[in-house]
């Protein structure tokens, strides 16, 4: 089968098409047809230097969509030929995170396309229990962009921050993967909300999305723009994935008895807060990573109910990862990157 491998980490041009064996599956797994992959950002940190990937040489893709094309001799709940989305989580099932029901808590879990092979490839197997059944109803491309990036979104903002209708919900940077579902889930769960992002351009798409107010933070101080639209209140909720640049302006972007809820730094690791005025303003913060099959079962029910529409940015073909991967470090995509094997 043709693939998108890299042999050793570093630059986009070590994302190779190359012609490699089509993956052999044990019992309990399924081989899927892949119909589409969704870049994720951390597809970027995969190719560049993040130690944990394995195996090598490496095909990355987290977020797949296909059709069932073989099923192991113990699999009895697929067929070949079924429409599937792959939950992108493959958990030890047997530490006390995973007996919990805390799957995204385990320490031994790994993640499809970044400590296995994935999606950047005509096929790729996964366990079978991790092969969701899609309806006619939602297309490969859309069934592609959810899983990291509307998984990640909903655990933060659903199972995490508990957002309430009325709540006032700043995401930053909406038009990146995560930050569009974010969006769209925060205006699900009734909430007034406040987007950020580089562009007029990404602003106008949030404003489309339904955002209630942007801001582009490369031209103002966020926290002050949010305080001066709430009458100095602040927001209930702040939605964080962008880490160093944003922290301090987040945490001020806080009304009383707020809750920031992170999963990303992308521009760094390290944020300082003033301890007194947290807990003046009693002020939660709180982390998420990614979030369960059962939620991810509950979000592909609301896109197929068209509740949940994921935001596509482009829809390029398997060759051109490298290419998916530049527009990505560019910021010049607005939600979901998406690439497809003829
Ligand atoms: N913990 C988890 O479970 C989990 C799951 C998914 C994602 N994440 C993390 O969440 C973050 C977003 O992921 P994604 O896939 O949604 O990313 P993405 O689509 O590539 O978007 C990243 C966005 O960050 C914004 N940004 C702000 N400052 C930046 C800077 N200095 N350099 C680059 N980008 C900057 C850009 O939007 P503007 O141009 O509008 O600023 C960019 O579009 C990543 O850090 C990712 O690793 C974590
Ligand atoms: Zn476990």
């Amino acid at each position: 089968m043709k693939a998108i491998v890299f042999h050793e980490q570093g630059g986009t041009d070590k994302l190779r098409y190359e012609e490699v064996p089509v993956p052999v599956i044990g019992p309990s797994e399924v081989l899927i047809r892949v119909k589409v992959c969704a870049v994720n950002h951390l597809d970027i940190r995969a190719r560049r230097d993040r130690p944990e990937v394995q195996p090598f040489p490496h095909i990355l893709g987290s977020d797949i969509s296909g059709d069932v094309a073989e099923v192991g001799m113990d699999v009895h709940n697929l067929s070949v030929g079924d429409r599937v989305v792959l939950s992108p989580c493959i958990p030890c099932e047997q530490c006390l995170d995973c007996l919990n029901g805390d799957e995204n808590l385990c320490d031994f879990q790994e993640l499809l396309g970044f400590q296995t092979n994935g999606g950047y490839a005509e096929y790729v197997k996964a366990p079978a229990k991790n092969a969701i059944q899609i309806s006619a109803d939602l297309s490969y491309v859309d069934a592609a962009a959810i899983p990291i990036a509307y998984l990640t979104a909903w655990h933060m903002l659903v199972t995490r921050a508990q957002v309430r209708p009325g709540d006032d919900v700043l995401v930053l940077s909406a038009g990146s993967g995560v930050g569009s579902a974010g969006l769209q889930i925060a205006k699900l769960c009734g909430a007034r909300v406040f987007a950020t992002a580089s562009t007029d351009e990404k602003l106008k798409r949030a404003r489309e999305m339904g955002a209630d107010f942007t801001i582009n933070y490369t031209q103002t101080d966020f926290s002050e723009a949010v305080h001066d639209v709430t009458d100095g209140r602040g927001v209930d909720v702040v939605f964080e994935h962008v880490g160093a640049a944003t922290w301090e302006q987040s945490v001020a972007s806080l009304a009383k008895k707020g809750r920031l809820v992170s999963c990303g730094v992308t521009t760094g690791n390290i944020g300082e807060i003033d301890i007194r005025k947290m807990y003046q303003k009693q002020l939660t913060l709180m982390g998420s990573a990614l979030g369960t099959t059962s939620e991810l079962r509950a979000i592909i029910g609301l896109a197929e109910q068209g509740k949940l529409t994921p935001i596509i940015a482009q829809v390029l073909p398997l060759q051109a990862a490298a290419e998916a991967h530049r527009i990505i470090e560019a910021r010049e995509n607005f939600g979901k990157v998406c690439l497809q094997p003829e």
